[in-house]
């Protein structure tokens, strides 16, 4: 029986590109999907903004349809988060430096795809050199702190252009060009980069903002989503072609959920739930659509349509590892609608937790039982690469940051993983946890739902120096990785 966390166990943070990085007009990077969303709140909705044919623009509902002769238009007068998010482009040595005093064993970044090929890999376009520059020099600095990158290639952000001509991953010409990026960064940066998730919450993508496509239809998505398991395969194959050692793991938002009853219909329920998360992992980890995909589809309404060789394709290059988010757990009860949100399946509250300021249960057993769940079913290494609490920080009179709640939340969560290394075996390879650094919402848009170690002056309008400033939690983290999950507790120690 193991005593504790593995010896290589990679502990670090993760982030994303389009909440992360910033410089959206810099370096000869292209338009993506995100740059058209809006500011938001907890409250107000972030908004898609859009110009007609006729040359009328209109801000939409990011969950909507998006009209079909509208294309994402850039207005005058509105933050638009991501275009300079917590500024990485311009940070990333000092930010790594940070990194690297917490001990952190591995970073989890995006790649920006519309950096490396503006319009997206169109045939005969050119790569983008200063782009490829740019994470030549991040991966060299996380290199001479010993930093392991973990890359998502695909992090909710699509070429616009790719949205505009092929209605994004609905189209099948997507998978040919998101391969050619694939391809030109696999081999650009061979020596640099071990772990690679292809896509990001596969089970949480829909709409413009994140799969470029302008409906939101059964059909659409799953067709969409047809496509992204081809293109999680064939990147899959060209990465091991690439880089013999490259690990390359598929990526799921899988929060917990129970059924809120023993009702059967509440159980049952609940099954079929969980089976619309699961499915994108039982595809990509096992190799094939699972028994219960027509009768899913029919409920649906969705027809998706396979062309000759898919079926091996998948079969062909599964996932490596899975890797998954975890914030919370739900419950389901019977007859709810199937909802999701940035933190997974959303069901309704359950009595017995308490919950975060933005209402997402805190469940550290629940991340226990997820773990398990998932080794049960696939017998494969797991990697917890989100978990976090999104909380509004305060800087104290003193100029220190007590955020006491979020060691308290990740304290309890590191001590389930542990358990389920110990007592049940599971075969877990990594954490890290989200927003290490403080960044942008990806659901709310806002500021200060900040889930990181190191605060980032800058509230939700984008006003604030940038500066930034290590919180409590920064030497609590910094003693888990240096006691490889062993010390847990700050009593007794001074952290200002
Ligand atoms: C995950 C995403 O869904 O949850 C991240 O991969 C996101 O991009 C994170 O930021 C937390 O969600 P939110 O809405 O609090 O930013």
């Amino acid at each position: 029986m193991r005593k504790g966390f593995p010896k290589d166990f990679l502990w670090g943070g993760a982030t994303a590109a389009t909440q992360y990085e910033g410089g959206y007009d810099k370096g000869g990077r292209g338009l993506s999907t995100n740059d058209f969303v809006t500011e938001g709140s907890h409250r107000n909705p972030r908004k898609i903004s859009c110009k007609h044919l006729n040359g009328t623009t209109e801000l939409l509902d990011r969950e909507n349809e998006m009209p079909s002769d509208a294309v994402g238009y850039i207005m005058k007068d509105i933050y638009y988060p991501s275009h300079k998010a917590t500024d990485f482009y311009h940070h990333y040595k000092e930010d790594i430096a940070l990194m690297a005093e917490m001990g952190f064993k591995c970073f989890r970044m995006s790649i920006s795809w519309t950096r490396i090929f503006p319009k997206g890999g169109i045939q005969g376009e050119e790569v983008n050199e200063e782009g490829l520059k740019f994470y030549d020099s991040v991966f060299k600095e996380l290199k001479k702190y010993d930093i392991e990158p973990l890359v998502t290639i695909f992090h909710f952000e699509n070429p616009a252009y790719l949205a505009d001509h092929y209605n994004g991953w609905a189209g099948r010409e997507t998978i040919n060009c998101y391969l050619r990026y694939c391809k030109v960064i696999f081999e650009r940066y061979k020596d640099l980069v071990k772990y690679w998730i292809p896509i990001n919450e596969i089970n949480v993508l829909r709409g413009y903002a994140r799969l470029g496509c302008k409906q939101i239809d059964a059909t659409t998505r799953y067709q969409a989503m047809h496509h992204l398991f081809i293109a999680n395969a064939l990147a899959t194959k060209l990465g091991h072609q690439i880089i013999p050692d490259a690990q390359i793991g598929c990526m799921l938002a899988l929060s917990g959920l129970y059924p809120a009853t023993c009702k059967p219909e509440d159980v049952m329920g609940a099954l079929e739930f969980r089976r619309r998360a699961l499915f994108f992992s039982d595809v990509m980890m096992r190799g094939y659509y699972p028994s219960y995909t027509e009768s899913m589809f029919e409920q649906l309404n969705a027809v998706v349509q396979k062309e000759d060789g898919d079926d091996d394709i998948i079969a062909s290059y599964t996932s490596d590892f899975l890797s998954f988010s975890y914030y919370r757990t739900t419950v389901y009860r019977d007859g709810m609608p199937h909802k999701t949100d940035t933190g997974g399946q959303m069901g309704e509250q359950n009595p017995y937790l308490p919950h975060s300021d933005w209402g997402w249960p805190i469940d550290p057993i629940g991340l226990r039982y997820v773990l398990n769940e998932l080794y049960d079913r696939y017998q494969k290494p797991l990697w917890v690469v989100e978990n976090g609490l999104g909380a509004e920080d305060h800087i104290e009179e003193d100029g220190s940051i007590q955020d006491d709640y979020r060691i308290d939340y990740l304290r309890e969560h590191i001590k389930e993983m542990k358990k389920a290394i110990v007592k049940d075996g599971v075969d877990l390879i990594g954490y890290t946890t989200w927003g290490c650094i403080d960044i942008v919402s990806s659901g709310t848009g806002e500021m200060k739902k900040r889930y990181g170690f190191i605060y980032v002056d800058m509230d939700d309008k984008g006003n604030g120096t940038l500066e930034r400033k290590k919180k409590k939690s920064f030497d609590w983290y910094k003693q888990v990785i240096q006691s490889n999950g062993e010390k847990l507790e700050t009593e007794g120690e001074k952290y200002v």
